[in-house]
């Protein structure tokens, strides 16, 4: 009996002890103070830190922030937290520079979005995925959501830039189906253009007329009926 009272004494005094440290450590100070030793010292204002921590005849000497530095809060810091920098490599640009009394904020680069947010920054981010051949984007990617693609149905298609499935040509009024139509690229139909049938044509013509003329002057050279005099010039004559 009298042991189990020891041990709850124990117990107590120390609950008792860990409260009054707890109050010794955070609560002595008001809020707008530090802790300096056995005192409290007023706090220095965001953007700026501790140069003299407070003396019984003097407040605290703040300094502001240097370049590139900062602090959000009233603080008792001998020094000011570096600003962050928003590194391209990690998908991410600067959205608000620093001020000596706040941070930088990054947001995500164009075409991509952010997988690390934290209130209104992003610590990382993310290219937007592309959407593969037979898909289309259902929903573009915006600076907090990646792309969402879509499936094509049978008897459409997409290359994975397409805003919505198209569906095949159907060859009716252009003829027959060279290729059939896949869920990526669309059916080839037998299809001669305007530009082609005029090409061919006058191609044609051209090939033609010339087989014609070659064809006459090979049988008109035929036709002539030459002499060689042993002194003289060769004399030809076409046939009557
Ligand atoms: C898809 O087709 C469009 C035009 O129809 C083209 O501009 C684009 O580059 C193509 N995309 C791919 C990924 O092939």
């Amino acid at each position: 009996m009298l042991y189990e009272h020891a041990q709850v004494w124990t117990v107590l005094s120390i609950a008792v002890t860990v409260a009054l440290n707890f109050r010794m450590c955070f609560s002595a100070c008001a809020r707008a103070e530090y802790k300096m030793g056995q005192d409290c010292c007023p706090k220095c204002a965001p953007g700026n830190r501790v140069y003299w921590d407070c003396t019984i005849d003097a407040s605290t000497t703040c300094v502001p922030c240097p370049a590139l530095t900062y602090t959000d809060e009233p603080n008792g810091l001998n020094k000011c937290f570096p600003c962050t920098v928003c590194i391209t490599g990690e998908g991410l640009r600067v959205k608000t520079a620093c001020t000596r009394s706040s941070d930088t904020v990054c947001e995500p680069l164009e075409g991509f979005y952010c997988t690390e947010p934290n209130k209104d920054n992003c610590r990382s981010a993310l290219k937007h995925s592309d959407c593969h051949p037979g898909q289309y984007i259902k929903q573009a990617g915006t600076a907090f959501t990646d792309t969402v693609c879509g499936k094509c149905t049978e008897g459409s298609f997409s290359n994975g830039s397409f805003t919505t499935c198209r569906p095949h040509s159907t060859c009716e009024t252009e003829g027959r189906v060279i290729k059939p139509g896949t869920v990526s690229s669309d059916a080839e139909c037998g299809h001669l253009s305007p530009v082609l049938i005029v090409v061919g044509t006058i191609t044609g013509g051209v090939v033609l007329f010339s087989a014609v003329g070659i064809s006459f002057i090979y049988f008109k050279l035929k036709q002539q009926k030459c002499q060689h005099p042993p002194e003289g010039k060769t004399l030809c004559l076409f046939k009557k």
